[in-house]
């Protein structure tokens, strides 16, 4: 069975996208099964691994009109991992959930659960169906927050919402579900920074995670480049600093067999 994590916060331009495509490919280098799946209408993953969002047809909102499984869509990247490519027409989905169907993506994801070890899941932002829908699939949300721009208000937003309203609401489903804070765009030369995380390590304590990701204008350019630092620049900080996210992965939610 394969353990799913939803890159997950209502705000954007955290490191949702960032993270979940360099966690997928630096998982897939320490020898694990990864399957990417894009809910954003954005398509900034798909994009990211040089996959054209309108070529699909059929495509994602198909699958979530259950006229074709999820693996009729699937692609593979190369950088070894899967991808469920987003496509323009997710906005179409986005008009049609309606409240009580977070649950769609689960059930999608279900027959693929035994290919992989990880699943990630790029969510959009803002609170809308699919960011919901990405939540109530997941095993773990990881939420990226940057440690330069004020983002522990959209932490606690994310946060909140989820144990108040779907860990009610899906209370047999997300029973086990865990929530980490991943820092990134840490800049270790100023004191803002640190001065965030030591904030956030208050109220949230060992539920931060002990990596910091880096602020590199790097993660542009390998997206300029279609291609992930870890495989464009394997040694630099910021392609190390998601290895290290990759390994804490391995070790602390293991994939059961
Ligand atoms: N660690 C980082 N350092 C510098 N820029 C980053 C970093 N992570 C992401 N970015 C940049 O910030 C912008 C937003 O990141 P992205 O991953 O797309 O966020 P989201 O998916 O949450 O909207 C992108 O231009 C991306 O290249
Ligand atoms: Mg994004």
């Amino acid at each position: 069975m394969a353990y799913t994590i939803s890159f997950s916060i209502y705000k954007g331009g955290t490191g949702k996208t960032t993270s979940a495509v360099h966690t997928a490919a630096a998982l897939t280098d320490l020898g694990q099964r990864v399957l990417l799946v894009d809910l954003d209408q954005q398509a900034s993953s798909t994009r990211y691994v040089g996959i054209n969002p309108d070529e699909a047809n059929p495509s994602f909102y198909h699958v979530f009109q259950n006229q074709v499984p999820a693996s009729v869509i699937r692609k593979r990247t190369a950088f070894g991992f899967d991808i469920i490519p987003s496509s323009s027409l997710m906005a179409a989905i986005e008009e049609i959930l309606e409240p009580g169907e977070e649950r769609l993506l689960r059930a999608i994801l279900q027959p693929l659960q035994e290919e992989y070890d990880y699943i990630l899941i790029d969510t959009p932002p803002g609170k809308a169906g699919l960011a919901f829908n990405g939540i109530v699939a997941a095993d773990m949300l990881l939420v990226p927050a940057s440690a330069e721009r004020m983002s522990i208000d959209g932490v606690s937003d994310l946060v909140n919402h989820v144990q108040d309203i779907f860990w009610h609401k899906f209370r047999e489903e997300l029973k086990h579900q865990e929530i980490r804070v991943l820092f990134t765009m840490y800049k270790a030369s100023t004191t803002h920074s640190p001065g965030v995380v030591e904030a956030a390590r208050r109220i949230y304590r060992e539920n931060v995670l002990p990596i910091y990701i880096p602020e590199t204008i790097e993660f542009s350019r390998s997206f300029d480049k279609r291609t992930p630092l870890t495989r464009l620049a394997p040694k630099h900080p910021g392609a190390q600093a998601y290895r290290q996210v990759a390994q804490w992965i391995i070790d602390h939610a293991p994939a059961t067999t």
